[in-house]
């Protein structure tokens, strides 16, 4: 598969930021290990962090002219307030997947809504870095049932 993993605001700043939520991983690292997996799988993947709402955007629209078959996003904070965000994602019809490492179900009422969630197939929330390979793994399940 052709994916895309986008990454929000903050998420440069894993390993430093609030530990006790998202671990001592840093960027680098996720990223070290999302090409290790996507290797292992044969997937091509490109990976984008912004901490600019349209910078994500254009990311996602630019995803369908380059024909990428699976995206991964975890949009941080704007999942919670973006429904252009959300407007992207349903404008390409690309599969997608939400992630979020910390298991933002149990933790503030501001955290419950997610804009994004309604043009995903599937939510990976709690497993910490390990989540955006589930959602390699989601995607992969997808196409077997969508080929
Ligand atoms: C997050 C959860 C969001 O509520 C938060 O704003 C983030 C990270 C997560 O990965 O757990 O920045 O998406």
């Amino acid at each position: 598969m052709k994916l895309l993993v986008l990454n929000g605001p903050s998420l440069n700043m894993l390993g430093i930021r609030e530990p006790e939520h998202y671990g001592r991983e840093t960027y680098a690292d996720l990223e070290q290990k999302i090409r290790d997996y996507c290797a292992g799988r044969g997937h091509e993947v490109t990976l984008f962090q912004s901490n600019h709402e349209g910078a994500l955007v254009d990311a996602i629209h630019q995803a369908y002219f380059d024909r990428v078959e699976g995206i991964v996003i975890n949009p941080a904070a704007y999942t919670h307030t973006s429904v252009a965000l959300l407007d992207a994602v349903k404008a390409v019809s690309i599969p997608t997947v939400e992630v979020h490492i910390s298991k933002v179900e149990q933790r503030e009422d501001f955290r419950q809504v997610s804009f994004i969630r309604a043009a995903c197939i599937a939510t990976i929330t709690g497993l910490g870095t390990d989540g955006y390979l589930r959602a390699i793994d989601r995607l992969e399940e997808y196409y077997d049932h969508h080929r």
